[in-house]
């Protein structure tokens, strides 16, 4: 069983669309039986919420249901996890110190390190090296985020077939 915890800062955007596109492609596979995936937030402050409207309307547009309720990361996930992925510096610098020892600190990834070459670009035509907040920003925002998320699932699927990360 391997066990996946995706992690952003509140938990209704970027780390519940990574985990419902984590999902569909173990179903896709056939895999769905050996792993377990799930997302956690950095902070509380939407506790219990659905995900973010409008990333709920455009995770619908590509086949995508949210369904997580957000939820803070808390210090047990670091022993029942695998692999816990980030989406940017700050969610990794936070991880970091929240990390209790070595072996929890090995289990921290950036999620753009499952990206391919061709990944869709980031700003000023450079590979994508994290996924932006696009909290306080408009549409294009919330697409770019599931273009570089089905990028990065795709990638991270393939570590774990592949060579077992
Ligand atoms: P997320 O987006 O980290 O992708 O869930 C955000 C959600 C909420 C806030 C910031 C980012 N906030 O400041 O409340």
């Amino acid at each position: 069983m391997k066990r996946i915890l995706f992690i952003c800062l509140g938990n209704i955007c970027r780390s519940p669309m990574a985990e419902a596109i984590m999902q569909s492609l173990v179903e896709e596979a056939g895999r769905a039986h050996e792993f377990e995936i799930d997302s956690a937030g950095l902070i509380s402050y939407h506790e219990g919420e659905e995900a973010d409207p409008r990333m709920q309307a455009h995770a619908r547009r590509r086949g995508y249901r949210l369904t997580h309720h957000s939820r803070p990361i808390r210090e047990s996930d670091f022993r029942r996890f695998d692999l816990i992925i980030g989406m940017d510096d700050a969610n990794i610098d936070r991880l970091r110190r929240l990390s209790p020892d070595l072996e929890t600190d090995a289990k921290i990834h950036r999620m753009t390190e499952f990206c391919s070459p061709a990944a869709p670009k980031g700003h000023k035509g450079a590979v994508a090296d994290h996924v932006p907040d696009p909290y306080y920003g408009g549409e294009h925002g919330f697409e770019h985020v599931i273009d570089i998320l089905e990028d990065a699932c795709r990638g991270l699927l393939q570590s774990i077939i592949l060579r077992d990360v």
